[in-house]
């Protein structure tokens, strides 16, 4: 505590290299899945392009990879922003990390899967809590004339069983999103590092940038 009784921000020690730099967050995102609730980089907003401008919501990380800049999130088939992506691939994924004040902005080309072995993968890892939304009989940000829960009513507060829950196969999607570059940003008193990496097939450049 100081001495105005607030708790003090813990900041890790950020590396001093653009590669260090680079290595070290790509191995953060790739532990956020599993690490606890609220942890930084858990969750994810992901912009895209509509017809009307420009569009964003919250989505889970549910995997990264750090060798292919890769990483994976899960939604409807049915959602809006499927076939804005359909229409427009490119997107921007932000992400921030409270504990750390790390600010992350990528740029990705998107890639849909719906009825193939990436898919597949992922629904058999998906626990029926997790599959319960994909049992929805109304269309995504459909009208509707009361409240929606977003899964059959008569499931209320209990989970679908194993079977049951297999039935949300057909609305589930993986978006695949292959990062293009990446811009980082971390807060200090001390002074702010930013820094940009693109990366073209195997190769990246870094650079460092003023905030
Ligand atoms: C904390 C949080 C996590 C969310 N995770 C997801 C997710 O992983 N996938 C998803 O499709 N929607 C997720 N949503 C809901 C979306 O933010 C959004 O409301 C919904 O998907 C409809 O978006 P769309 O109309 O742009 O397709 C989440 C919302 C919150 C608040």
């Amino acid at each position: 505590m100081n001495p105005n009784n607030q708790p003090t921000v813990v900041i890790d020690t950020i590396p001093q290299t653009l590669a260090d730099l680079e290595r070290d967050t790509w191995k953060q995102l790739v532990s956020a899945p599993t690490r606890k609730k609220g942890a930084g980089f858990k969750t994810l907003t992901l912009a895209t392009r509509s017809d009307e401008g420009a569009d964003a919501r919250t989505v889970v990380l549910r995997q990264a990879d750090e060798v292919q800049k890769r990483i994976w999130f899960h939604t409807d088939r049915r959602a809006v922003k499927v076939i804005q992506l359909q229409a427009h691939p490119q997107a921007t994924l932000l992400f921030w990390d409270d504990a750390r004040q790390i600010q992350l902005r990528l740029v990705v080309r998107t890639t849909i899967h719906i009825s193939d072995d990436v898919a597949d993968e992922q629904w058999q890892q998906l626990w029926v809590g997790g599959r319960k939304t994909y049992l929805s009989e109304q269309q995504p940000g459909s009208e509707q004339p009361g409240p929606y829960p977003g899964f059959p009513e008569r499931l209320g507060e209990d989970l679908p069983g194993q079977e049951e829950s297999e039935a949300g196969r057909i609305n589930f999607a993986v978006v695949e999103c292959q990062a293009l570059s990446m811009d980082y940003l971390h807060l200090s008193r001390a002074g702010q590092t930013r820094a940009r990496f693109t990366y073209h097939g195997d190769e990246t450049t870094m650079q460092w940038l003023a905030p």
